[in-house]
């Protein structure tokens, strides 16, 4: 099998070719696209990945419904592969090449041929598998189709040759939504892209933020007015850095939500004065409302936990 593969990967037609005229026009969209990551690069073309999405609605990264994990050995999927199709699997196997961005072939141990070999697309690799390394492939197992591959183009810009397409046609393969190599790394996860300086000021302001509203409320219950004024003060400053930054990004409503937030803080910092505790408590719920409203809308979590700013694309909200 090392000759076959190795004959079907020499051959370096980047284009999934063989397919319908329609699947080259995407596969030259993607080569041109480069490399993946940058949201909404591509053109609206693109019919949703899952027949489920509602039309006009791009489908969600890569990750498909949460359906239970199926764990399998990739002789097992290689040997009944008709019981695993359409299940999110969990396979473990060692890596045997990589055959194209983005795809390569694992099997249970080096010693087996191609009909044994399963064929691995992965959405992105941080870093790309080493052969002869175990890996925990995580993702839908289905029979391979060309067509299929085509579908999925926006969440999986793989490269492989016409060749391989063919001779992989109707094998097990796994579109992977986690690749995670013997370290415990997710070669897969979406990493953000490094912070611009809005976002590092932004972050500044959240992290100023985040402990001096979680403190208002012990605050009010110690009747201390003294701390509940200092940390009225921290986001009244801190918000109206937040609002300033959603200015300049013309963003009425989360300029809206920080308002609100640092006129409340005012609210608050003067009802401190004044002694005013139960008007502070309910005060500093409602401040705790307009996190939630500006993060469902403005925030996005990376795999590795971290936080960027999140601007919708329009219709996506
Ligand atoms: C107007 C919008 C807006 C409001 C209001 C807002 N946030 Fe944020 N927050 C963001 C955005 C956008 C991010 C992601 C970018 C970042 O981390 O700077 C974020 C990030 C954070 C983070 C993560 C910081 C990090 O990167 O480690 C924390 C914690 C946080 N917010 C707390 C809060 C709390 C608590 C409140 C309310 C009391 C709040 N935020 C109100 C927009 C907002």
């Amino acid at each position: 099998m090392k000759t076959f593969i190795a004959a079907a990967t020499v051959t370096c037609t980047i284009v999934v070719g063989s397919l319908a005229l329609n699947a080259l026009a995407e596969a030259s969209a993607l080569q041109q696209a480069g490399q993946r990551g940058q949201r909404g690069q591509r053109g609206g073309e693109q019919p949703p990945a899952q027949p489920s999405g509602q039309p006009g609605q791009p489908a969600a990264p890569a990750a498909p419904a949460a359906k239970p994990l199926v764990p399998v050995a990739a002789s097992t999927l290689a040997a009944h592969p008709e019981n695993y199709y359409g299940e999110r699997v969990t396979m473990t196997g060692a890596v045997e090449q990589n055959v194209g961005k983005l795809a390569f072939s694992v099997d249970q141990d080096k010693t087996k041929t191609l009909e044994q070999q399963i064929l691995v697309l992965a959405p992105r690799l941080n870093s790309p598998v080493d052969p002869n390394t175990y890996v925990t492939v995580i993702g839908e197992a289905i029979a391979f189709d060309s067509a299929e591959l085509v579908k999925r183009a926006k969440d999986y810009p793989v490269e492989i040759s016409p060749e391989l397409a063919a001779k992989f046609k109707g094998h097990p393969m796994i579109f992977a939504t986690n690749v995670i190599n013997t370290s415990g790394v997710d070669l897969a996860a979406r990493l953000p892209p490094p912070m611009t300086a809005e976002e590092q000021a932004l972050q500044k302001a959240m992290k100023a933020i985040a402990p001096a509203s979680a403190a208002l409320r012990a605050d009010a219950d110690k009747m201390d007015a003294s701390l509940t004024k200092e940390h009225a003060a921290t986001l009244k400053q801190a918000f109206a850095q937040t609002e300033a930054i959603w200015k300049t990004k013309g963003k009425a409503d989360a300029v809206q939500f920080a308002a609100d937030a640092r006129k409340l803080a005012e609210t608050i910092e003067a009802d401190a004065a004044a002694a005013k505790w139960d008007e502070i408590k309910t005060s500093a719920g409602t401040l705790n409302t307009k996190c939630g409203a500006c993060h469902g809308a403005y925030r996005e979590r990376f795999d590795d936990g971290s936080f960027r700013i999140k601007v919708p694309t329009p219709g996506t909200k």
